[in-house]
Order: C-alpha cells, then sequence, then structure tokens
C-alpha cells in the first residue's frame, strides 16, 4: 500500500514510517516542514490547523492515512483536521488509522479496562473521545476507520520514561508525580509499530484497539530503573503533586499520576499482534548501559 503517515517526524510516527517501509509499504510523510524528499521518502506539506493542506495531500494514489500528530489542542480544529483527512477516503474502503490515548480511559480501578470501557477523560485529552467518535463513524460513509489507543510508550531512548530519566538526572534522584501505588499501561514503541502495521493490513472499519503490552507497570518501580539509567540509584521519592504542577504544567502532571491498568489483548487475539518488548521496567533500567 501506499500509506501517508501525518506525523511522521515525531517520536511514535517515525518508527511507524519505517515498520511500514520494512512491510513492504510505500511511506509519504506529511510534515509542517514542507515538501520534498526525506531519507528517500516523498514529503509532502501540510498542518492540522489547515484542512485543505490535508485534504490535497490525500491524493488518489494513497491507499492508506495514518494520524500520528500531535493534536493541535483545540477540538473545533482537530474535528476539521480528521474530516479533511478522511473525506477523500468516502466510499472508497480506504484506511484511516487514528492515534488516541488510553488516558481517554482516566482512572480505571484495579481491573484492567477494555475497548468496551466507558471513556472517562482526564482534561488534557478532554474532547478526543469525541474525535474517537468521529473517526468510527466515518465507517459509515465507507472509510476504513481504525482508533488505536497507546498505552505509555518506551523504547529507544524517548517518550515520558525517558521524562523520569531527565528527571532523576536533574534532581540527583530518582522521582515520580503522585501516590506509590500509580501505575501505567507500557507498550515499546516497536510493538507499538507493528501494531499499527496490522491493523492497516487488517483491522475492519470501525474499530477501536489498545495498544498496551503490560496493563498495569508501578510508576516508582518505572522511577526507580530511570534513577539507574541517570547514574543516581536509589529509593525514588514521590513529587507532591502541587509542586510536579507548578513545575510541568497542571494537566500533565495530572496525567502523569493518573492510576491506570489497561488490557491490549484484543488486539493480540483478534489482529494477531505480537509484541516481544514485555518489561517496560528492564528495558528503562537497561538504558544505563548505553
Ligand atoms: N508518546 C506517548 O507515550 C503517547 C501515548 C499515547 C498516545 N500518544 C499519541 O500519539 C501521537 C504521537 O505522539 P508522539 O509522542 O510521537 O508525539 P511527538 O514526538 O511530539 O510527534 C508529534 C508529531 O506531530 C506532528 N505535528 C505536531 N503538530 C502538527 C500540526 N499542527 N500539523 C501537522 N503535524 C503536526 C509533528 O510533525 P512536524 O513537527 O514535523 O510537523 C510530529 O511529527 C499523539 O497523538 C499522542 O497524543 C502518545
Amino acid at each position: 500500500m501506499k500509506i501517508l503517515v501525518v506525523g511522521a517526524t515525531g517520536y511514535i510516527g517515525a518508527v511507524v514510517a519505517d515498520r511500514l517501509a520494512e512491510a513492504g509499504h510505500e511511506v509519504v510523510e506529511l510534515s509542517r516542514s514542507g515538501d520534498g524528499s526525506q531519507r528517500g521518502r516523498v514529503r509532502r506539506a501540510g498542518d492540522l490547523t489547515d484542512p485543505s493542506s490535508l485534504s490535497a495531500a490525500v491524493t488518489a494514489d494513497i491507499d492508506a492515512v495514518v494520524n500520528l500528530a500531535t493534536p493541535t489542542g483545540d477540538a473545533e480544529a482537530d474535528a476539521a483536521a480528521v474530516a479533511a483527512l478522511t473525506e477523500p477516503l468516502r466510499g472508497t474502503g480506504r484506511a484511516f488509522v487514528y492515534t488516541s490515548g488510553v488516558w481517554v480511559l482516566g482512572a480505571t480501578g484495579p481491573e484492567p479496562a477494555g475497548e468496551d470501557t466507558p471513556t472517562n477523560p482526564i482534561p488534557i485529552v478532554g474532547y478526543r473521545p469525541a474525535i474517537e467518535r468521529q473517526v468510527i463513524d466515518a465507517a459509515a460513509q465507507g472509510v476504513r476507520s481504525v482508533v488505536i489507543r497507546p498505552g505509555i510508550v518506551h523504547g529507544r531512548g524517548g517518550g515520558i520514561p525517558a521524562l523520569l530519566v531527565d528527571l532523576a538526572r536533574k534532581h540527583g534522584a530518582p522521582r515520580y508525580v503522585g501516590e506509590d501505588a500509580v501505575r501505567w499501561p507500557m507498550v515499546h514503541v516497536d510493538d507499538l509499530a507493528d501494531l499499527f502495521v496490522v491493523a492497516l493490513e487488517r483491522a475492519p472499519a470501525g474499530t477501536l484497539w489498545h495498544g498496551v503490552t503490560e496493563p498495569a507497570v508501578s510508576v516508582p518501580d518505572l522511577a526507580a530503573a530511570a534513577g539507574d539509567a541517570a547514574g543516581v540509584p536509589g529509593r525514588p521519592q514521590a513529587w507532591p503533586l502541587d509542586e510536579a504542577r507548578e513545575a510541568l504544567g497542571e494537566a500533565f502532571a495530572d496525567a502523569l499520576a493518573l492510576d491506570q491498568s489497561v488490557s491490549g489483548d484484543a488486539a493480540r487475539r483478534e489482529l494477531g499482534w505480537q509484541p516481544r518488548h514485555e518489561d517496560a521496567v528492564a528495558e528503562l533500567r537497561a538504558g544505563s548501559a548505553n
């Protein structure tokens, strides 16, 4: 397939673009940084805030579109961007894969939340459930629309876990936001990229999948591993939420303090997704050897 990847320059998008290419697909990148050719790939100019640039990029030769761009933060603009990306696909059965995230589930309680669990979004992703519904509803207009909700993404020295390493280094000791009992659902960026590949190849229209391999990883354990990776080993300290809010902004600090347990079993069972990285704590700690 010839696949337009929106957000191909990002942490997740770059790995997804490479994995799609390895799987034999032709990748066309879309970025705000303009037209041209990058690493032998065609790059088209586009911006989520400019819907006409998006629909212009979805030319007739594009078989599928993946949106891995960071949302603008404006509900109307993001809805218009999804409409612009899906409109050229209407009535064609071509795929549109939208990236949401597990924060739309809010605090989950002890049992792992599945794809049918009602959403209860925290403020930082308040309007994302409406965007998810917009994407799912595009199936009724002949688009093979799919939503993927990644857990907290780790690996290749990036993502939010890398922030824990930076925090440990900056403060001279490992630390985490919130309570001792906070857990994050995790996925390695390479495994997540594999999920995008199988979803593009075989997910039915109007479906939603959790991209999670470990349902509930202890955040203090992640922080301890981050301390090792930063060269400041020791017992991690809880960073009081009000102080973290001041340093990181309220919405992001609250997201880091969110306790979740989320299942990614459905994608393994129904799409044949085969993740290979199942120990985020060990992988973060192993970063200390690099
Ligand atoms: N990282 C995680 O743990 C995680 C977890 C769950 C969900 N997600 C979701 O996954 C998606 C990607 O996350 P990420 O961590 O890979 O983000 P990232 O590294 O910050 O990458 C963001 C990408 O979005 C593009 N972008 C930003 N604003 C844009 C705009 N106005 N128009 C067009 N492109 C724009 C950037 O491209 P240019 O700057 O080149 O234009 C870049 O390629 C996001 O929707 C995020 O909410 C991430």
